[in-house]
């Protein structure tokens, strides 16, 4: 697993059905690899049945063109509300009766929504953050080496990093990020559903308070700007701000905090890419593309159809629930000669770790923005960083939630 610049998971060419549908989500036995249990699901593409937690079937896609044309179709759907809606785990089946805003919309619902915020996420505006997003990883990375070494990196670095970006880009103070951190968690990874219920009603809650004070005094921040134009517009209502609030914050911070944990020890366990990288830092923005495509940390988007789906001579038929593995469909040999190999120099950029279509990561920008700077400043002040226990003792997220590390202690 560690210590290697390739993989151990073997890779199937074979294009033959599982033999019995294989149940999906499965824990990874390697944080960066998908189990091996999914094995006859990449032998399978661009089509698999598997089994949800539920014991419900579903079709899986696994084929890299497929996965790409039927996350533009729009005969699935993403509305949770949905009757038979599938679900990955007891806990997404919990918070289903209401709609998510962006990700649970349709169009033409969805086009109207998405148009509200996108000038905040533009390639241009993701520039220009730069600069703060630079002062924020020298402050923190400044905290860390005062009290270390050692350090656990996930609580140190990796979440206050895109947490203090994504508070001052919605205009959420960062003060409460204890709160909202473990509400975050609590809702993706909480050990009963109703405990994710809780979680997301006082999600729900601080944050309705929040825009009510941003309604009497609008501040800076895209949450203001949303509660100006309302009302000046009467365009949005509370309840869709709180919405808009929670899907942001949340994906906001979660996702890439993940990311730069399990890239950092994606990095640290491969020792040949990482001194190739810092041999050579113009290979930074290829190599946060192949971390993005290798370690698929949102495996398993959620779709429904909602009328017959021709796919390569098989038919999803209308009421089935389809789920996008990332991490299968971004090892499709057949675009990526050697998927488990981590290569910073093959053109990686049309993975779909960040989602394809309408539903494309409305942050990707962002997010890309800060794995650069994250990671290369990292190793950059901390040329001897090194891993503070075995590798395989480090203990990593389960696999029904955002991959990632749950702790990750280093040394320098
Ligand atoms: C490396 C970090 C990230 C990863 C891996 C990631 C992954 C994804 C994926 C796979 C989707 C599509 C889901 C689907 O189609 O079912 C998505 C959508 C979304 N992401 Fe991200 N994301 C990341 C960072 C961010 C950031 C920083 C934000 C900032 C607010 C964000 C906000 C969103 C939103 C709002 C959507 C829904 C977009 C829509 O439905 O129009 N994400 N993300």
């Amino acid at each position: 697993m560690t210590d290697t610049d390739t993989t151990t998971n073997t890779d199937t060419t074979t294009n033959t059905h599982p033999a019995a549908p294989v149940a999906f989500p499965q824990d990874r036995t390697c944080p960066y690899h998908p189990p091996a249990a999914y094995d006859p699901l990449r032998a399978a593409r661009p089509l698999a049945r598997i089994t949800l937690f539920d014991g419900r079937p579903a079709w899986l896609v696994t084929g890299h063109a497929a996965a790409r044309r039927l996350l533009a179709d729009q005969r699935l759907s993403t509305d949770r509300t949905r009757d038979g809606f599938p679900a990955t785990s007891a806990r997404l089946a919990a918070v289903r009766e209401r709609r998510t805003a962006l990700l649970g919309v349709d169009d033409p619902e969805h086009r109207a929504q998405r148009r509200m915020v996108l000038p905040e996420f533009t390639l241009k505006r993701a520039g220009a953050l730069r600069p703060s997003i630079r002062r924020i990883v020298g402050e923190r990375l400044d905290a860390m080496i005062a009290q270390g070494p050692p350090a656990d990196l996930v609580t140190a670095f990796a979440l206050p990093v895109p947490s203090m970006v994504i508070c001052a880009l919605l205009g959420v103070p960062y003060a409460d990020h204890e709160f909202f951190e473990e509400q975050s968690r609590r809702l993706l990874r909480g050990p009963l559903p109703a405990d994710t219920r809780d979680a997301r009603d006082r999600l729900e809650a601080y944050l309705g308070e929040l825009i009510d004070r941003k309604r009497r005094a609008p501040g800076e921040g895209l949450l203001d700007d949303l509660v100006r134009r309302q009302a000046s517009e009467g365009a949005t209502d509370r309840e869709q701000l709180i919405a808009f609030a929670v899907i942001l914050l949340v994906a906001g911070h979660e996702t890439t905090a993940n990311m730069i944990s399990l890239g950092t020890y994606t990095l640290l366990t491969n020792p040949g890419r990482l001194a190739e990288l810092r041999a050579d830092p113009a290979l930074l923005p290829g190599a946060v593309e192949e971390l993005m495509r290798v370690l698929s940390i949102a495996d398993g988007l959620l779709r429904m159809a909602t009328e017959d789906i021709d796919v390569d001579g098989q038919t999803i038929r209308a009421g089935d629930g389809v789920v996008f593995s990332t991490s299968v469909i971004n090892r499709d040999e057949s675009v990526y000669p050697e998927p488990d190999a981590l290569d910073w120099h093959r053109p990686a950029r049309h993975h779909v770790a960040f989602g394809f279509g309408i539903h494309q990561c409305l942050g990707q920008n962002l997010a890309r923005a800060e794995l650069e700077i994250a990671l290369e400043s990292l190793f950059d002040r901390l040329p001897t960083l090194r891993l503070a226990a075995p590798a395989d003792e480090i203990p990593f997220k389960p696999g029904d939630t955002i991959q990632g590390m749950l702790e990750l202690p280093v040394a320098w």
